[in-house]
């Protein structure tokens, strides 16, 4: 995809382990300069055995649960050009699934301060830098449970949905000539350290696929190669292939 500056910086919420950190590394491999953020800084990025370079990878530590600490850094930034910011950071809140009338307000206070008003004030404050180098890209790691019931799941599926919903309105804000959004919805499960930890011991995990297959579908978006996705909902398949989810436009007549 042409952009202004294809040498400016993709941001990447997420970046320490499980998806992101797969997004993280396909992207630095491809060239792009990625600027990482996370609460933990992601392992073995020093290691000189990976095959990428170094230089094209930085880190900043950011809890999104921290409105301020947002709004900070979003201004920190500076002069820095930014041409895509990737949303991958969740927290799935504690323990397994647990019905809505269970789930207490920690939960729904954590969970929707970070999968949400995290992501929807790191959007807003940055809009103007997306913008700046025209078309900017959104892409954000959506879910299942954005668009369907999840029983069981009610404050991660609110907060998923909330920052789906927002972006669907950001976007209908916007020319595609000045942003381009994109949600990708995967259609499998993937094994990621934090999924590991959310399943009990000796579960299945031979159904569930690699995170870099997730990671491909960013970097085809992000290339500047080739014609530029439509924006909109994709479902990603387990080929990696994306095909675009029909979501309603009009219910008022
Ligand atoms: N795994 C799947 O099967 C699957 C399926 C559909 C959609 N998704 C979506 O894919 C994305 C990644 O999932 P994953 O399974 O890779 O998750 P994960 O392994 O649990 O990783 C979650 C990431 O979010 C970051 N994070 C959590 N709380 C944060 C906070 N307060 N501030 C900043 N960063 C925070 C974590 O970093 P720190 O702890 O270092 O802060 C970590 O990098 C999520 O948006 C999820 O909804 C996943």
């Amino acid at each position: 995809m042409a952009t202004a500056n294809p040498t400016a910086t993709v941001l990447l919420t997420g970046a320490s382990q499980g998806i992101g950190k797969a997004i993280l590394l396909a992207l630095a491999c491809g060239g792009n300069s990625v600027l990482g953020l996370s609460r933990t800084k992601p392992e073995d990025l020093s290691n000189p055995t990976l095959p990428f370079e170094a230089d094209c990878i930085a880190w900043k530590p950011l809890d999104l649960s921290n409105t301020d600490e947002v709004a900070q850094f979003a201004s920190s930034l500076g002069p820095i050009a930014v041409r895509a910011l990737i949303l991958c950071a969740a927290d799935y809140g504690p323990g397994g699934r647990h019905l809505a009338s269970a789930t207490p307000a920690t939960e729904w206070q954590q969970v929707i301060a970070t999968n949400c008003v995290g992501h929807c004030i790191l959007i807003s404050s940055l809009l103007p830098k997306l913008i700046a180098n025209s078309p900017g890209v959104i892409i954000n790691i959506s879910s299942d449970v954005a668009l369907l019931p999840a029983d069981g799941r009610a404050a991660y599926a609110t907060s998923k949905a909330g920052l789906h919903a927002m972006l669907r309105a950001v976007a209908a804000e916007h020319s595609t000539e000045c942003l381009r959004v994109y949600q990708l919805v995967p259609t499998f499960q993937l094994l990621t350290s934090g999924m590991r930890r959310r399943r009990p011991a000796g579960f299945d995990f031979s159904s569930y696929a690699d995170p870099a297959l997730i990671a491909q579908a960013v970097d085809e978006i992000l290339s500047p190669s080739g014609n530029p996705l439509t924006p909109g909902t994709y479902l990603v398949h387990r080929d990696s292939a994306m095909s675009q989810y029909p979501e309603i436009t009009h219910i008022l007549g």
